[in-house]
């Protein structure tokens, strides 16, 4: 590695993974397109993380499914809509080289397999599995919750797949050191922390839910203290790069999720009302962060929080 190279300073590694910055789209936020994912990479942004994607195409639910809350938070029930595996594996077929991570979800072991099957022949990075959608039954958190789903389905993939596979986890009932440690030795080589919290709001007015789900997930400001302490936790107690994501919405906000112990980060709702320029701005800021504190490379910054007992 040539530290004096200037591309250097902001480069991680994620397992086999090697991103020119730590930034990443996190899923569900944005379009699938191609052509989305070519301006966010204009946009210096190191990689994409994709919609959920699932076997068959997923309408989602009716409106409204996004609530803004007020101080940068928000509560969605999008309803995991997506084209299925058949249209998005034809969408990216074009793709040459831009780094996108797929993210599954599935119900069952058969269905990661089936799509993984589809897409492992496309140009992409790896897999995010999933497993912590906390609005969408028998998928997500439902299966998060449960070891033995865990288990069979990062198994599933594992086989079918010599790429690196992060499971995304989440605040469900389950512990979430001991999700990501299953996670891990059923052979996934990178931990996604957190996916949205299960959460609800009500208009006093027509005294309704506002969400046509009734419950959704809760991001963007409200949960980064969340993410940060799930982000230590894990990347203190097991072996494996983390990627950090909740409620980032500026440069400084990265590099406390890599203090923490976060490899990569993935910036989310913010996007909703930054436009894709954030993610120029961050990295810019970030190489500045660097330079003043005289770091060869960001990655030095990795899990500092840590010596703290
Ligand atoms: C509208 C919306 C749709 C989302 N869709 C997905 C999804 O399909 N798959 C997934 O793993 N996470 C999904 N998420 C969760 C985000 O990827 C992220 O984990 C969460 O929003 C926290 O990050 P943020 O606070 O930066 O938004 C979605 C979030 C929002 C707001």
């Amino acid at each position: 590695m040539n530290f004096n190279d200037k591309n250097y300073k902001l480069s991680v590694q994620l397992d086999k993974i090697h991103l020119r910055n730590p930034t990443m789209l996190a899923s569900g936020i944005l379009g699938i397109s191609q052509s989305i994912f070519e301006r966010l990479y204009d946009e210096n942004i190191g990689a994409v993380v994709t919609k959920s994607i699932s076997v068959n195409p997923m309408k989602g639910y009716p409106n409204p499914t996004i609530i803004p809350l007020g101080g940068g938070s928000y509560l969605n029930a999008v309803g995991l809509s997506n084209p299925g595996v058949a249209a998005f594996s034809k969408e990216l077929s074009e793709n040459r080289n831009i780094p996108i991570m797929i993210s599954l979800v599935g119900s069952s072991e058969k269905e990661f397999s089936k799509m993984v099957k589809v897409f492992d022949s496309l140009k992409i990075i790896g897999y995010e599995i999933n497993l912590s959608c906390p609005h969408v039954s028998k998928m997500g958190m439902e299966l998060g919750d449960d070891p033995e789903a865990v288990n069979k389905i990062v198994r599933a993939v594992r086989i079918n797949t010599n790429k690196p596979i992060s499971v995304k986890v989440g605040v469900g009932s389950i512990d979430v050191v001991e999700l990501a440690r299953v996670a891990i030795e059923a052979g996934a080589n990178i931990i996604t922390a957190i996916n949205t919290l299960r959460a609800m709001s009500i208009d006093i007015e027509t005294m309704m839910p506002v969400l046509s789900n009734l419950i959704g997930g809760l991001s963007g400001n409200a949960i980064k203290p969340i993410g940060i302490r799930c982000v230590y936790e894990i990347s203190k107690k097991l072996q494996v790069p983390v990627i950090g994501c909740g409620g980032v919405s500026s440069w400084q906000d990265v590099i406390e999720y890599m203090i923490a112990g976060a490899s990569a980060v993935q910036i989310g709702s913010i996007l909703g009302s930054s436009g894709l320029k954030i993610f120029t701005h961050i990295t810019k800021d970030l190489k500045k962060y660097v330079e003043k504190k005289g770091l060869r490379n960001i990655s030095e910054l990795i899990g500092i929080a840590h010596k703290y007992q």
